[in-house]
């Protein structure tokens, strides 16, 4: 039986629909044009369904039927479902990269809910930004929500063997330019990948990301592993339609469920799961929006004390989502590092995390490890600092090889994208395995949109002579499906003029990961030097949406997000006037 904190003439929905005026005639009567009859919606909770399907979202493709299950779920409980679309935010196929676009997606999702008679949502996505995206705009807007993930897709095959998501086409990418694989198994490679609906099934971002949503307490649980094409994926979508209604009764909103401890809780999950690099940069700007002051700190904290247990690529070294899920998923995670999390957190269920990852089991061992037999023995990010960094930049540990953990060598940088795709295949570029390869201009502002670059191409030179990773440093982002000695989100970003911009061809770095830093070794009265003849690059943009991004977006340690969105759930929400 659904408590209910509310009555249905305080249902927000109530003062579009039930008025006896002029402008609740027209609600009405538009809503009857459309074959609705009052009964349907009248004392209902009225359930947006936000949608991020377009024909141009591969990853989302199932929402277009997926939908529909959870209007059966809202339409069951008594509830009135509306489907709103949104952005769709594909990360293969947007340019020049979704990050530009996070924000919009969140705006657009807030606005859509402030301006509708809606009382709670269902928010679907997954693809990487759409999870963040779709978080942020709920969490500022704060009415009852659930995120229904859209679930990886099912393993790629080749030949009999597994491919999995991005983590491959890097690798088999190399093998060709080293001549190892012919251009027929590239081809056959491309039509194997990706050969279901549904997100990436490594644990790139978007596993990641929705793995996360679910620690946060925003999905119900078990939901972020269930693959796509599982018709267990269709059940959790109508039991997501039933719940929200229930939870709109009971007034459940996210600002009861993103307090401080299930932000850690989220942080702990993401350490164990062999994360995504950008799971830090978006649960920053999420516990911004949510009041909690989560920083790089958070992050480095839990890496110390919780290590990587799932066993996916690319930490892992052959497994996918898919088996993690057979494995016992999410629920069976957490319940092995139950002593690092708040059980008592409320989730979106009505019921605790602890509540319900109780007797959640493992059945395959080496999938999700126990703790004493991880495959990494701290957890899978680590944040660095120094005279290259003051504001930090990320490293994926368990994803490189071992020997660069702590490593000198000199420069090679690039200013650029396309001078850099040009170099590296230069049979005669001055380079060694031992060089850093430099990225620069790749940031926040200067990419602009912080796009994934960041796993700059080894060298073709280097690679015929089998070289498969070397030290890589930018202030990019990299895909939660990339891997190797890749140093990331250098703050500030070159752009507006961070140390990264005053780096020369053959002055030497050293990183040094047990220690957490990373320094350029250049005397400071040369840095000063050269930071006085530094000129900023051009303007990225003079017009439009990009403009307005380049005046606004905050630096990688703080989120990205727009300076004059981060304000938390202190500040009411302003609701739209119906008059
Ligand atoms: Fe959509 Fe990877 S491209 S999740």
């Amino acid at each position: 039986m659904t408590k209910k904190n509310k009555t249905p003439d305080q249902l927000r929905s109530a003062r579009w629909f039930a008025p006896d005026d002029l402008r609740a005639f027209g609600h009405r009567s538009r809503a009857m044009q459309m074959g609705y009859a009052p009964e349907e919606w009248r004392d209902r909770p009225v359930i947006a369904i936000i949608n991020t399907w377009s024909d141009a979202q591969p990853c989302h493709m199932h929402f277009k039927s997926r939908v529909d299950d959870v209007k059966r779920g809202v339409l069951m409980a008594g509830g009135f479902p509306l489907e709103l679309p949104a952005l769709s935010l594909s990360e293969s196929l947007l340019k020049p990269t979704t990050m530009l676009y996070r924000n919009m997606l969140a705006m657009d999702a807030e606005e859509l809910l402030r301006g509708h008679p809606v009382d709670g949502v269902v928010l679907m996505g997954g693809c990487d930004k759409t999870t963040p995206g779709l978080l942020l705009g709920a969490t500022s807007m704060n009415l009852p929500a659930i995120y229904l993930p859209a679930g990886p897709m099912l393993r790629g095959n080749w030949k009999g063997r597994t491919l999995g998501s991005g983590s491959d086409a890097w690798k088999y990418w190399d093998e060709r330019r080293a001549g190892k694989i012919s251009d027929k198994d590239w081809v056959d490679m491309e039509a194997g990948i990706a050969r279901s609906y549904g997100t990436c099934m490594t644990m790139g971002t978007a596993s990641t990301m929705t793995a996360i949503a679910e620690a946060i307490g925003m999905t119900l649980p078990g939901a972020s592993s269930i693959p796509a094409a599982d018709a267990n994926h269709i059940r959790m979508s109508s039991e997501a339609g039933r719940r929200i209604v229930e939870m709109v009764w009971e007034d459940l909103t996210p600002q009861k469920i993103q307090s401080r401890r299930a932000f850690e809780n989220a942080i702990t999950v993401a350490m164990a799961m062999g994360c995504s690099t950008n799971a830090i940069i978006h649960l920053i700007a999420q516990g911004r929006r949510a009041g909690q002051d989560i920083s790089l700190d958070d992050f480095e904290t839990a890496s110390r004390k919780v290590p990587v247990i799932a066993n996916v690529r690319p930490s892992g070294d052959h497994y996918l989502m898919e088996d993690f899920f057979y494995a016992g998923g999410l629920p069976g995670l957490m319940n092995r590092i139950k002593q690092h999390l708040h059980l008592d957190c409320v989730t979106v269920s009505g019921k605790t995390l602890g509540e319900n990852i109780a007797g959640a089991e493992v059945h395959i061992d080496d999938v999700i490890r126990t703790v004493d037999n991880p495959i990494y023995k701290e957890g899978a990010l680590a944040v660095l600092k120094g005279n290259l960094a003051p504001d930090g930049c990320v490293i994926k540990p368990s994803a490189c090889d071992p020997r660069f953990l702590k490593h000198t060598g000199p420069a090679l940088v690039f200013d650029d994208y396309p001078s850099m795709k040009k170099a590296v295949d230069d049979p005669d570029l001055d380079v060694t395995a031992d060089h850093v390869l430099i990225l620069r201009n790749a940031g926040p502002q200067g990419g602009p949109g912080m796009p994934e670059w960041g796993m700059l191409p080894i060298p073709t030179k280097l690679v015929k002579q089998g070289v498969r990773d070397m030290v890589r440093l930018s202030d990019a982002r990299m895909s939660g499906t990339s891997y190797g000695a890749c140093i990331l989100h250098v703050s500030p970003e070159s752009y507006i003029g961070g140390p990264l911009a005053l780096v020369r061809n053959g002055d030497r770095i050293t990183l040094d990961v047990a220690a957490r830093t990373i320094n350029l070794d250049v005397p400071e009265a040369e840095l000063a030097r050269r930071r006085a003849e530094w000129k900023q690059p051009e303007k990225r943009f003079e017009r439009g949406y990009g403009w307005m991004f380049s005046k606004h977006i905050k630096q990688a340690n703080e989120g990205c997000d727009f300076d004059f969105l981060e304000t938390g759930f202190g500040k009411p929400v302003g609701e739209p006037s119906i008059y």
